[in-house]
């Protein structure tokens, strides 16, 4: 298939010559496009053949945490959450070579989307590495066979991120499966049309083609960096600067997701005054009842298996932001 998109794309460079319209675009695919560029990457490609596998058990695994065989529906991965509590299954990030959580604020409140504490699973193929940074203090030894293996931190995210059953093989294969349907598209890399060009020549010359190859990978991250931080020093300080319509946009995309929209926790928040009080009352304090507490720390599963709150690193929430929900629930609270 490949192949044919290959020289089709030759094909039509040839016929129209000069003035085509970049066959980079028949290349859908980024992992396509590289393919075609000679990269020998090693890619997670999922086992097609075992009993079971479909994207689309994969894919009601993702969203709603378990799937239909023969008509049975399988048992509920985890009676907490489904992986999007945590992660979202389309794009979030406007600019995928240097990702911010500011500009991902503004993007997922454009196209509707949460504001979450674990990478986007959209490109996740892509990736090269996971449970990168300070994960390791988290997950200890667990992380080490992840971080070069899709299938195992699937397989981790699911025992622990989830707090529920292993996936089946056929299970794994299927998600990644799925995953192989939301992976990075040329689309996403916001080429220009210099750039385009290039890849072009390179395509049709095959001169050229490590740096074309090089190009393609200068435009989306490789691993997803987790820095862990610590709540303010001073709990009770208040930021003057801080801005609370941005609060808002974190608690309503962030905070809500879990605690109202959802029922990805117990513990229930919601827009009335006596929640923001609440919120307001123990934001200094030292234990799970705060906000700055839960946000860098998140809680512990208590008592083995239950549900808890990932902790969100600087990479998903800024100090600065984390203020702003502050001046937020201030304001709401007065
Ligand atoms: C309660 C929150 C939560 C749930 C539920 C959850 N995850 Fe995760 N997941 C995380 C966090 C936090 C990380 C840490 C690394 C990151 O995403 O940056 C992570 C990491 C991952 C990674 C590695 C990503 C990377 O680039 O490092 C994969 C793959 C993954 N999860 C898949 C899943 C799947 C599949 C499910 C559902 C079976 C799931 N997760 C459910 C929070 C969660
Ligand atoms: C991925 C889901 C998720 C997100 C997003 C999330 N939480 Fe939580 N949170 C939980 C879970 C699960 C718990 C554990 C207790 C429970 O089940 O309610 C928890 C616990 C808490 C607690 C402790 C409750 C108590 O007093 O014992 C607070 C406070 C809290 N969250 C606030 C927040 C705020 C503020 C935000 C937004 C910045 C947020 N949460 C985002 C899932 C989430």
């Amino acid at each position: 298939m490949r192949l044919i998109f290959f020289s089709f794309s030759i094909a039509i460079t040839l016929i129209i010559g000069s003035a085509w319209s970049p066959s980079v675009s028949l290349h859908e695919r980024v992992s396509d496009l590289l393919l075609a560029l000679g990269d020998t990457s090693e890619y997670h490609i999922p086992d097609l053949n075992m009993e079971n596998v479909s994207v689309e058990r994969g894919r009601d695994l993702v969203l709603e945490g378990r799937s239909k065989v023969h008509g049975k529906r399988s048992r509920l991965q985890s009676k907490y959450f489904t992986c999007i509590a945590c992660h979202n299954v389309e794009r979030e990030d406007p600019n995928l070579a240097d990702p911010s959580p500011e500009d991902r604020l503004a993007y997922v409140e454009e196209k509707n989307l949460p504001f979450l504490q674990g990478s986007p699973l959209y490109g996740v193929v892509n990736r090269t590495s996971y449970y990168n940074g300070d994960y390791v203090k988290k997950y200890g030894d667990l992380v080490k066979p992840t971080r070069k293996d899709l299938r195992e931190a699937i397989q981790l995210c699911a025992v622990e991120c989830s707090q529920g059953r292993a996936l089946k093989p056929w299970e794994i294969e299927s998600v990644l499966a799925y995953f192989w349907t939301i992976d990075l598209k040329v689309d996403d890399l916001n080429l220009n049309d210099v750039e385009k060009r290039s890849l072009e020549e390179a395509l049709h010359t095959g001169e050229s083609r490590e740096q074309a190859i090089h190009l393609i990978k200068s435009k989306y991250q490789h691993e997803a960096p987790a820095t862990f931080l610590d709540p303010p020093v001073d709990r009770t300080a208040v930021n003057e600067d801080a801005d609370a319509t941005n609060g808002r946009k974190i608690y309503e995309l962030s905070c809500l997701h879990c605690h109202m929209d959802n029922s990805f926790a117990f513990f229930r928040l919601d827009r009335s005054k006596f929640t923001f009080r609440y919120l307001q009352k123990h934001l200094s304090d030292y234990t799970e009842h705060s906000v700055y507490q839960v946000a860098r720390y998140g809680t512990s599963p208590k008592g083995g298996k239950r549900g808890y709150m990932p902790q969100y690193t600087a990479e998903k929430l800024t100090d600065s932001q984390l203020a702003d929900l502050r001046a937020y629930i201030d304001l709401e609270a007065r």
